[in-house]
């Protein structure tokens, strides 16, 4: 296993790198990232090429015994590639060009871009292609984050409509498809179709789904045409990755087919950023694990764990003492197998002064020194362990097509897919049950439990699939809005709510609302569930039981018809949520499911996580106490925010 830091030598005076590699020598690390972000120092002039520096560290980082992650550089181009070409810019929607300054500010439609940052990568592999120390070369540095992955100038714009009269057999195919009867927009040519950018109303959603069918494809070219350059020029010993950033469900790119040629994933695990009072919940930073864990269908690494406060302008929250060895301890139990603190020394200079590292400004070793210290010294002894696979049986569906359709057309002020999908995730996070967070375009049908989040694009093939899931004897929760619409974006016509998957379900849906900011509505138990109460946000579906059984009634003298049924269908079970339901409901649901389901899982203190991972050695369990008071599981005795591995 690989443990280690992002380390930036070209930030500092050269003569502290002897130190610099003996202090992070000392935390127990094997490994340094370098390179990313530094394109001028490897180019300092067009065409003109100089590896030195770099191999000086590496030379030095070896005589410590460090291995070393490389970063090909493309996310911050040399300003003298902006003076030169400066359509390698990209456009936000108001016509802006981004300006050089800031990062990734690239256009992935440039070819200009496409070709100097080929040229940069190659010359980059074939100068270390056979550097026994660099095992891993991470392509680029977050993909799309901060914005990127959206550009709206001339160039995508003709990329946009070469990509459509690819799609579409001809331009009448496409009006037929995306209704452009409808205010009088059809095209005679696909060179009229606009870029879907600030109008008057809003655009067909046809347009706009396909238009962030484009971005993803972007980015996602671009990502694969890097990825084999670096491919087909590495060394044997050389494995290929890419860092992903948090908020991968606002990302305007598939990110499982961005990763599809990696080795593995490597993750930013980033708890708490800039402007947040507090780390978001335990239940949501598990998920992003989970979700990463799932892009390759295995464990992953981090490459950035934050140790220090971050922030470019707005400074985040401070993490209590063990808090971000917690955070680690809990990428550790989710599938990380090897991690990397962002970063060595915080930077005195430039955008990011107030991103603080496991060192500080004044360079002395203090309490992150010794936290990292501490976890580097503790995890290598159960490598073995974080090697181990994950078997979940329960999975949660996402569908970038379906998050981008909600985010075109948001229906409910208080929509968002990510809450949405932790409405349904947490419960069983908390039951300490280990679950898969994956796109539907996988092969589900070895879970035993599926949580369907506000899929409203089901079209028949993916209904069928779901349908065959519970007949075989599969549990599946949908959550509101479920089969409303095709892959065109439109909603299915002639066929009632939800659709494809109404049968499996047992019920129809007569009515629907968008519940306003705060608005809640009042459920009641009925049947196996009398006597309990709960509300419900965001949204209701108004059902009608087919088959189903009604669990929840609205507390509503216009619409008191069902909220939440369940279904036995054929040998399977089918739980409809047909709102924003609080967490007591679907915790309730979430033990129901498990126990009928035969399916362990681990009651702890709310707080406190556990996670067990076996291996031929045993049995061990990840304790990770997410509060700060004091905590006990079983004969385990937690102070605040500490973590620890025990074997059973
Ligand atoms: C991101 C980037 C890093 C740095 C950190 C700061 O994860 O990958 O380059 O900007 O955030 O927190
Ligand atoms: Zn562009």
């Amino acid at each position: 296993m690989y443990i280690g830091v992002d380390y930036y030598p070209e930030h500092w005076p050269k003569d502290m790198m002897d130190q610099d590699l003996q202090g992070i020598k000392g935390l127990g690390s094997n490994m340094i990232r370098i390179g990313e972000f530094a394109w001028h120092l490897m180019e300092p002039k067009e065409g003109e090429f100089d590896f030195s520096f770099f191999d000086e560290v590496i030379k030095k980082a070896k005589e410590q015994g460090l291995y070393v992650m490389f970063g090909t550089p493309t996310a911050t181009f040399p300003a003298w590639l902006a003076a030169k070409y400066p359509s390698i810019l990209s456009e936000d929607e108001s016509g802006n060009v981004r300006v050089f300054g800031g990062r990734r500010q690239y256009c992935f439609n440039s070819d200009v871009y496409r070709k100097y940052s080929a040229q940069i990568t190659e010359k980059l592999l074939n100068h270390y292609r056979d550097e026994e120390a660099i095992v891993a070369w991470q392509i680029d540095n977050e993909f799309g984050h901060e914005g990127s992955d959206m550009c709206y100038c001339e160039k995508c714009h003709n990329a946009f409509q070469h990509f459509l009269a690819k799609k579409y057999e001809s331009i009448d195919q496409l009006n037929e498809t995306y209704g452009t009867i409808f205010w009088g927009q059809t095209y005679n040519d696909f060179s009229e179709i606009p870029v879907p950018k600030k109008t008057i109303t809003t655009h067909n959603p046809s347009l706009q789904l396909d238009w962030a069918r484009f971005r993803s494809h972007s980015v996602n070219s671009y990502a694969h045409e890097q990825t084999q350059i670096v491919r087909s020029l590495k060394g044997e010993h050389q494995l290929v990755t890419t860092n992903v950033s948090g908020g991968f469900f606002h990302k305007w790119f598939d990110h499982e087919e961005n990763v599809k040629l990696m080795d593995f994933v490597s993750y930013d695990n980033y708890p708490v950023w800039g402007g947040l009072a507090e780390p978001i919940p335990p239940a949501a930073i598990a998920m992003t694990h989970d979700f990463n864990r799932g892009l390759l269908g295995k464990n992953y690494w981090i490459v950035e764990e934050l140790m220090g406060a971050q922030g470019h302008n707005i400074i985040g929250y401070l993490p209590r003492p063990n808090q971000a060895k917690m955070w680690s301890y809990q990428a550790f139990a989710h599938g990380c197998t090897d991690l990397l603190y962002f970063r060595w020394r915080g930077m005195t200079k430039g955008a990011e002064q107030f991103c603080y590292g496991v060192v500080d400004h004044d360079n002395k070793y203090g309490r992150k020194y010794k936290e990292v210290q501490s976890v580097f010294t503790d995890i290598v002894q159960y490598e073995n362990v974080l090697q181990s696979p994950i078997a979940a049986e329960v999975a949660a569906l996402y569908d970038y097509d379906n998050i981008w359709s909600w985010r075109f057309q948001q229906q409910s002020a208080d929509f968002d897919f990510t809450n949405e999908l932790l409405r349904l995730y947490t419960p069983f996070f908390k039951l300490n049950t280990p679950i898969d967070v994956i796109s539907t375009n996988r092969d589900f049908s070895t879970y035993k439990v599926l949580l369907v989040p506000a899929l409203q694009i089901i079209d028949r093939d993916l209904g069928e699939k779901l349908t065959e899931f519970a007949a075989n004897g599969g549990t599946i929760i949908f959550s509101f809005r479920a089969g409303l619409k095709d892959k065109t974006n439109n909603v299915h016509f002639k066929l009632t709510s939800p659709g494809y998957i109404a049968e499996a379900c047992g019920i129809e849906i007569s009515e629907i609302e968008a519940l306003s900011s705060g608005q809640y509505v009042p459920l009641k138990g009925v049947g196996s569930k009398e006597g309990k109460t709960a509300t419900c946000g965001v949204w209701r579906d108004i059902l009608t039981p087919t088959t189903a059984e009604v669990l929840y009634k609205y507390e509503d003298p216009f619409y008191p018809e069902a909220a939440i049924t369940k279904n036995d269908y054929m040998e399977g079970t089918v739980y409809y949520v047909g709102n924003g339901a609080d967490e007591s409901v679907l915790t309730d649901i979430a033990r129901d499911v498990l126990t009928n389901n035969n399916m362990t899982f681990i009651e702890s203190p709310d707080g406190v996580e556990v996670v067990k991972r076996t291996t031929t050695e045993g049995e061990f369990l990840f304790l990770m106490n997410h509060t700060a008071e004091d905590q006990v599981f079983e004969k385990f005795a937690l102070k605040p925010y500490e973590s620890k591995v025990v074997r059973l």
